[in-house]
């Protein structure tokens, strides 16, 4: 079996979208890359598209791995981590963990010896169009902090925070995206509603979405100046916009990332 650089526990959903992007990229060839997961189905499939190593055993993705990818449900870290035994070797492995509400603290528990990083991903990272919030454990040298920027850098955009800001980052972009489904769907709603077919309507309520992002995001935009360049003087968009100011729309979103803030906290502590 060739040497392991790096290891994933767990290849599901997030694990696979980390996987194809990193090879896709060229960050690990696919040799260096092994997989565990317990499905048999899961583990061929893996192997077979990407070209992978595959295992059940998770103990064997830890003993090669210098960096290894924690990709499980959280409720599963227990029973995950209580069956490994320390690596061997002169080198200190890193760990990367997605488990949402899982904090530096129980993951340093967890795998003692270990250079711990914490990651919150959002769903777009499926598609190479996420933002990752990274927290660092002490034990976490420089070039292992780079090493997980440079990982999480092949599904989108990369944020260092401090852990105490997580779960702010978990209300606003790790929630964020159902919000703003709510949104495109609401828009659909609204073009149905003065006559537009749904799919016409669908397609053009994520288009604008998308490309407003990308416009805000090109051209280093703040969204004050661009609501302003939209607004002509007596015109539709200011119409549209007094509409949403009645409705509350603004304090409406912040509300509902306070809400989902005070929920992440509380869900940390259980
Ligand atoms: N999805 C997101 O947008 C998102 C965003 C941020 C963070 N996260 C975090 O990412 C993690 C994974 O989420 P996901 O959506 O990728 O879940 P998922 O698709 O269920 O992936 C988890 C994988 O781990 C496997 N697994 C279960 N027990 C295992 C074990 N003992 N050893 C090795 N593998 C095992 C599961 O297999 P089975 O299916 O057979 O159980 C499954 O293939 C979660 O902790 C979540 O909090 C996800």
């Amino acid at each position: 079996m060739p040497e392991t650089t790096f290891g994933v526990i767990g290849g599901g959903m997030m694990g696979e979208a980390l996987i194809t992007r990193l090879l896709s990229e060229g960050v690990f060839a696919p040799g260096a890359v092994l997989v565990s997961d317990p499905q048999a189905a899961r583990r061929d499939f893996l192997r077979q598209t990407y070209g992978v190593q595959v295992t059940a055993d998770n103990q064997a993705v830890v003993n090669g791995a210098e960096t290894v990818l924690l990709a499980i449900k959280p409720q599963m870290l227990a029973a995950v981590a209580g069956r490994l035994t320390p690596p061997e070797g002169e080198q200190v492995p890193l760990l990367l963990s997605i488990l949402a509400g899982v904090n530096l603290a129980r993951l340093e528990q967890a795998f003692p010896g270990w250079a711990v990083v914490r990651a919150m991903p959002n769903t777009p990272a499926t598609v190479g169009a996420g933002v990752t919030a990274l927290t660092a454990s002490e034990g976490v040298s420089e070039e292992q902090r780079q090493r997980a920027r440079t990982i999480f850098a092949s599904v989108g955009t990369v944020v260092e925070v401090p852990e105490v800001q997580m779960d702010a980052v978990t209300a606003l972009s790790g929630s964020g995206p159902g919000y703003l489904a709510l949104v495109v769907e609401a828009l659909a709603d609204g073009g149905v509603a003065v006559g537009l077919p749904r799919a016409i309507a669908l397609e053009l309520a994520i288009a604008t979405v998308r490309g407003t992002g990308e416009l805000l995001h090109q051209g280093d935009l703040h969204p004050a100046v661009l609501k302003d360049r939209v607004t002509s003087p007596g015109g539709t968009t200011i119409a549209g916009i007094a509409a949403l100011e009645a409705g509350g729309l603004r304090s409406t979103l912040m509300a509902a990332v306070r809400s989902a803030y005070e929920r992440s906290k509380e869900l940390g502590q259980s």
